[in-house]
């Protein structure tokens, strides 16, 4: 059995194997320290399909940048049809939550053609080049084709998770002047029907909108008896938008992160490449949904740019039973497993006993992302699934980021435990403190991107230009992560600002303090993170209520107005929440009270004495 990955001292490095069939090369930080704007030139060049070369390759006006100027090109073109050439390679395997229900493959020509039906669909709901098209449906083949066919005809999807709720999709389609909702009759969870079109429905009430409902029964082959039809892809300057992907930030309001086609698709694609070394004939399941920016590059474009194969799974991957993906990798042969730490400390609990009876010798690559991963949780990710050949690769990145953007890469190594690597080449970061001064290696501080900004980098904020300004800090892009360095490598500790990472889910806990302050009888509510063993981090709610509430009414507006995932696990009913005299609210306060640490200075407080009333109650619960 092949091995990857060799131990000296407490650090992993590529064995000389590894090294030779590694896709990026020895050489690569060099090359691409040498210039970097044209290392990108090159990765651009080789890696994607262009209509029309760019004239410039990189340009930045104030905090406005762009990458391949002039170019034209198409994604869904770069997915799908350019893989033609091997018509009957799997692109798709879609896996069934039940085990009962049949494994679907789906091959690149049959991809083509239904991609090129839904395009038509589209166009016949009168979707034009720039318009928005919400996306709500759950990981069935649909949610990669209407994906693609989107960017066949220029349209900019703007996908929903799945388990967000009604009125959460409902903003989303707002904001973002969504023209058509593709959605689902139903999908299986843990083994129940879901009725996502009764949650659709209500969110588009009083809403202009047109629907296209696929019927999940009917998974994959939803126009087995249509008529053929082709649509020409649509030439895309390279700063066209592809997507917007709606995620949390400080305020209440979730943000449409929004992506550029030309940067995008080099970045998914070489990301894909020399971050999984995922080749052609090889086949990655990435098990985050489609709702999030990892669904959208290593479960949609990334591996299809690449004319590999994608694995989607419908379910959750511990049901039936809690081998589930264990079998899964054995049966489909998955050469690249991606997914994130709270999966694995899921599957951790349940012991080694599962894991002994796979040899899972096709796998290759291991990768993790969303969250921090403690050093356990990658052992045991590393001793149990990949048998101490494969390396654990911690992928840092962000939905504004596009694709991985710190990592090590599985040639070059080394694979550190905790440690998320170095900056994919071309692409540079600091470690600064508060007045951007980079810190000393081993120095806590603020990550933040350099520009040149690397092609991925998001373009913009949708229709709200101020939230855009409001990421970048003297000309530097601000992660809002803290993070700090030793010997080259960066270690991202966590975010720096208020939004939380809940089993890997990004949310913000402002968020669900505006969901919880919209219920009747709400005078104020505050939230807070707390640490949580499985799920990284989880949120807390304080609520001063005007009249006598339950927990059960507050976690239920919470699940009405967001889902189930952004659900408080405490929720403390308080006389006063602590604030500063201009009125402020203290989260930093409560979360040191959560963590059960002393609060000292309270002076700055107007009502210090709700300190002490939170205090007991806090303890009351323990
Ligand atoms: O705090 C970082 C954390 O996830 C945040 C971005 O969340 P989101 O936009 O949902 O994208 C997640 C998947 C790319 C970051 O600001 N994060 C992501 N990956 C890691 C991480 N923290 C530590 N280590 C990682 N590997």
């Amino acid at each position: 059995m092949m091995k990857y990955v060799e131990k000296k001292g407490k650090v992993f490095w590529p064995t000389a194997k590894a090294k030779e069939i590694g896709l990026a090369g020895q050489d690569v930080y060099k090359r691409a320290g040498e210039d970097r704007i044209k290392f990108w030139e090159e990765l651009a060049r080789t890696g994607v399909d262009w209509i029309e070369p760019w004239h410039t390759a990189y340009e930045q006006k104030g905090l406005k940048f762009g990458w391949f100027l002039g170019g034209k090109l198409n994604l869904c073109y770069n997915a799908v049809d350019r893989h033609l050439d091997k018509p009957d390679q799997t692109a798709v395997i879609f896996v069934p939550e039940s085990p009962d229900e049949k494994v679907q493959r789906i091959s690149y020509s049959e991809l083509f053609k239904q991609v090129n039906q839904a395009a038509g669909l589209l166009q016949k709901k009168g979707v034009k080049k720039g318009d928005v098209v919400a996306i709500y449906l759950p990981m069935i083949p649909e949610a990669l084709v209407f994906m693609l066919a989107c960017a066949r005809i220029g349209a900019i999807h703007s996908v929903v998770f799945s388990a967000f709720s009604a009125d959460a999709l409902r903003t989303r389609i707002k904001d973002g002047g969504a023209k058509v909702l593709v959605t689902a009759n139903y999908y299986f969870r843990k083994g129940k029907k879901i009725n996502l079109l009764e949650q659709a429905n209500e969110s588009c009430r009083g809403i202009e909108i047109q629907k296209i409902v696929v019927d999940r029964a009917k998974r994959g082959r939803m126009f087995e008896k249509a008529e053929e039809v082709i649509v020409k892809p649509v030439e895309m300057d390279a700063e066209d938008a592809a997507f917007i992907l709606y995620t949390s930030g400080t305020t209440g309001k979730p943000k449409g992160v929004m992506h550029a086609v030309g940067g995008y698709a080099v970045q998914a694609y070489w990301s894909c490449r020399d971050v999984f070394n995922l080749k052609e004939n090889e086949s990655m399941w990435c098990t985050a949904d489609v709702g999030w920016i990892t669904g959208h590059t290593y479960a949609c474009y990334g591996p299809l740019l690449t004319g590999a194969t994608t694995l989607i799974f419908e379910g959750l991957p511990n049901y039936p039973e809690p081998d589930r993906y264990l079998e899964v990798i054995d049966k489909e042969k998955v050469n690249v497993f991606y997914t994130a730490p709270t999966a694995l400390r899921m599957f951790a609990l349940d012991g080694t006993e599962h894991t002994k009876k796979y040899n899972l010798d096709s796998l290759k690559i291991l990768g993790s992302v969303g969250e921090p991963i403690d050093e356990a949780t990658w052992m045991w990710f590393f001793k149990n699934i990949g048998k101490s050949r494969c390396p654990v690769i911690d992928t840092y990145w962000q939905t504004e980021t596009g694709s991985a953007v710190i990592c090590a890469l599985p040639g070059i190594g080394p694979f550190i435990p905790t440690y998320a690597g170095k900056p994919f080449p071309g692409i540079e970061y600091k470690i600064v403190d508060d007045n951007l001064r980079k810190v000393k290696p081993g120095k806590k501080g603020m990550l933040v991107q350099v520009p040149p900004f690397a092609p991925g980098l998001m373009r913009g904020v949708w229709k709200n230009e101020k939230r855009y300004i409001k990421y970048f800090k003297k000309g530097v892009y601000l992660a809002e992560d803290n993070a700090f360095e030793k010997g080259g490598n960066l270690r991202v500790l966590g975010r720096a600002d208020d939004i939380i990472k809940v089993a890997g889910h990004r949310m913000s806990t402002a968020e669900i303090e505006n969901a919880i302050a919209g219920l009747k009888g709400v005078a104020e509510a505050a939230v807070v993170s707390k640490a949580d063993k499985l799920r990284g981090e989880v949120p807390v709610a304080f609520v001063k209520a005007k009249r006598s509430l339950t927990e059960e009414e507050v976690i239920a507006r919470v699940v009405k107005m967001i889902g189930p995932i952004a659900k408080p696990a405490e929720v403390y009913f308080v006389e006063d929440i602590p604030k500063t005299r201009s009125g402020k609210m203290m989260r930093r306060i409560l979360k040191a009270l959560i963590a059960g640490e002393e609060v000292t200075n309270t002076s700055t407080l107007v009502n210090p004495g709700s300190v002490g009333e939170i205090e007991r109650l806090v303890r009351g619960k323990v």
